[in-house]
């Protein structure tokens, strides 16, 4: 699926967190959204994984069919993983199996389905593990498994890595590189990791100021930004 937004401006109180932006994410694509604190990257993630509005503006999701309506069945081909995002009080299966449960996805299949994805983040021997007596770094592997069990059409990822060691870090790119680029999903990812941005991305789009300043293919970008700004955000010269 593409996801294409249309001027979309977003303010919460007096504080404008997005002024008129307009970006698409083509089908099956791996784009890394970058920027300092506060430039509105997670507004615009959670716009366009429909689960906040704004003011104005719009969000469009097409297939090769046409603009496809906004209904549970839409929402159901979404899936987002956000900071501080809880499990359930309950084990690693039944936390990852629920997304399946939900969409009366018969047991047996539920049940090889969720091994699998676990296998794959390398947590299979914590699936009968209360969820809540996970280190960091597994608790976020499990948000991972959780979002992809249900095999999305589009992914939504606000900083999947933050405050992850490299060893975690790297069991989630895989699995990221491997899902996503197999398999035609689209990715939006949040990072302040310039160095993940350029293994996983194949789109860089860099905002400030509630603003997107540049959107490029992922070499570009950081060999040859076109905006100044986009230049001195990547080589630290953002204060002056
Ligand atoms: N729910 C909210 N209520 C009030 N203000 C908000 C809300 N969400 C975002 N903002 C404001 O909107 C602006 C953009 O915030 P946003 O969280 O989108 O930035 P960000 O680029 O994700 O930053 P960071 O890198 O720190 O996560 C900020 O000034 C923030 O204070
Ligand atoms: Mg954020």
């Amino acid at each position: 699926m593409n996801v294409v937004l249309k001027n979309i401006s977003k303010s919460y109180g007096g504080c404008t967190a997005l002024a008129d932006c307009s970006v698409s994410f083509p089908a099956g694509t791996f784009n890394a959204v970058i920027g300092p604190n506060g430039s509105g990257k997670s507004t615009l993630l959670r716009i366009a994984a429909l689960l906040e509005r704004p003011d104005s503006g719009e969000v469009v999701y097409t297939d090769g069919g046409g603009v496809l309506r906004v209904d549970l069945s839409l929402r159901r081909r979404i899936a987002v993983v956000l900071p501080g995002d809880s499990l359930f009080n309950d084990s690693v299966f039944n936390n990852v199996a629920y997304a399946l449960r939900i969409r009366g996805v018969e047991r047996r299949v539920v049940s090889e389905r969720v091994h699998d994805i676990l296998g794959r983040l390398r947590l299979s021997d914590k699936a009968h593990a209360g969820a809540r007596s996970l280190s960091s770094g597994e608790a976020q592997r499990v948000a991972v498994a959780r979002a992809l069990v249900a095999e999305p059409r589009c992914l939504f990822l606000d900083e999947p890595t933050v405050s992850l060691d490299p060893v975690n870090t790297e069991i989630i790119e895989t699995v990221l590189r491997e899902i996503g680029r197999g398999r035609g999903m689209t990715i939006v990812m949040i990072t302040h990791n310039m160095f993940q941005a350029q293994r996983l991305a194949e789109r860089v789009i860099f905002m400030y100021g509630g603003r997107i300043i540049e959107e490029a293919e992922c070499e570009r970008i950081f060999t040859a930004p076109e905006k100044e700004l986009t230049s001195r955000f990547l080589t630290g010269r953002m204060v002056w």
